[in-house]
C-alpha cells in the first residue's frame, strides 16, 4: 500500500508542467489523400480539441500550441487567408467550451498584423477566460521565438532608461518578465509531429531544458493516445533524475 502511494505521488510529480506542440504535417496529411492542403488544416482542428481535452484531464498546467509562425506569411496568399478564417471560426466556436472547462486562453504572438475583426475576437476570448483558474492554453499566432526575445528586450531597454539602471543590474528575471509566457513554468516537453526534427523558431528561450519529442504522425492523426505516449516517454526519461532522489528518501525513511 505504502509503495503504491509513493508511486502515484511520483507519477503526478513527474508529469510535465508545460507541454508545447509544433503542430506540423497538415499539408502532407491532406496530400496523401489527394486533397487540398486546406483539408488538412481543417482536420487539424479536431486534433487540437482532443489534445486540449486530454491535457486538461491529465492535469497539465500549461499547453502551448504553435498555430501560425511569423514565417508562415510566406505561404501562398489563399492558404494564409484560409488559416486566418479558420482561426476566426474556431475561436468563436471553441471559446465557450474552454471557458466551461475553466481553461484560460491566451494568444501569444504579434497579433497587430491581424485584421481588426480577428484582433477583437482574440481580445474578447481572452477577456472571457482571463479569470479561469484551470489549465492555461497558449495559442501561438504570428509567433516567433526570436520576436518574443526581441520584444522582451525592447521592454527591458525602456525599463533600463526609465529607472536609470546599469548593464550589471539587468537580471534574468527582468528579461523573462517581458516574455509572452511570463509567470508560467518553462517548457518541459516539446512535441513536433510529422517527422521534422527542428524547432522552427518556437519557444527559443522557454524550451532551453525541454525534452524534445519527435513523432512521425501527422498532426491531424494526433489523438489522445499520441499525447499519452509522449507524456509517458517524458516521465520515463525524467524518472532517471527526478525520481531517484525521492526513491532514496523513501528508502532512507524505511531504514530509520
Ligand atoms: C502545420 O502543417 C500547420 C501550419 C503551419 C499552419 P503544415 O501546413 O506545415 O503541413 P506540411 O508541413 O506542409 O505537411
Ligand atoms: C511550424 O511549422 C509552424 C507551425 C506549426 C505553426 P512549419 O511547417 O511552418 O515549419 P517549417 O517552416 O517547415 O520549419
Ligand atoms: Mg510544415
Amino acid at each position: 500500500m505504502a509503495e503504491h502511494t509513493i508511486d502515484t505521488a511520483l507519477c503526478a510529480e513527474s508529469l510535465p508542467k508545460h507541454v508545447a506542440i509544433i503542430m506540423d504535417g497538415n499539408g502532407r496529411w491532406a496530400k496523401a489523400q489527394g486533397k487540398p492542403r486546406v483539408f488538412g488544416h481543417k482536420a487539424g482542428v479536431e486534433a487540437v480539441r482532443k489534445t486540449v481535452s486530454t491535457a486538461n484531464r491529465l492535469g497539465i498546467q500549461v499547453v502551448t500550441l504553435f498555430a501560425f509562425s511569423s514565417e508562415n506569411w510566406r505561404r501562398p496568399e489563399d492558404e494564409v487567408s484560409l488559416l486566418m478564417e479558420l482561426f476566426m471560426t474556431v475561436l468563436g466556436r471553441e471559446v465557450k467550451r474552454l471557458h466551461k472547462n475553466n481553461i484560460q486562453l491566451r494568444i501569444i504572438g504579434d497579433t497587430s498584423r491581424f485584421s481588426q475583426r480577428l484582433q477583437k475576437k482574440i481580445a474578447d476570448a481572452e477577456a472571457l477566460t482571463a479569470d479561469n483558474t484551470g489549465m492555461v492554453l497558449n495559442v501561438a499566432a504570428n509567433y516567433g521565438g526570436q520576436w518574443d526575445i526581441l520584444q522582451a528586450t525592447r521592454r527591458l531597454a525602456l525599463q533600463v532608461l526609465e529607472q536609470g539602471l546599469t548593464a550589471d543590474e539587468i537580471t534574468e528575471e527582468m528579461m523573462t518578465a517581458g516574455l509572452t509566457t511570463f509567470g508560467l513554468p518553462d517548457v518541459d516537453l516539446l512535441i513536433r509531429t510529422s517527422g521534422e526534427c527542428r524547432i522552427s523558431n518556437f519557444m527559443l528561450w522557454q524550451a532551453a531544458y525541454a525534452e524534445l519529442y519527435f513523432t512521425e504522425q501527422h498532426w491531424p492523426d494526433f489523438d489522445e493516445k499520441s499525447l499519452v505516449d509522449a507524456v509517458a516517454w517524458y516521465v520515463s526519461r525524467e524518472r532517471r533524475f527526478g525520481c531517484t532522489g525521492e526513491q532514496i528518501q523513501a528508502l532512507m525513511q524505511k531504514l530509520q
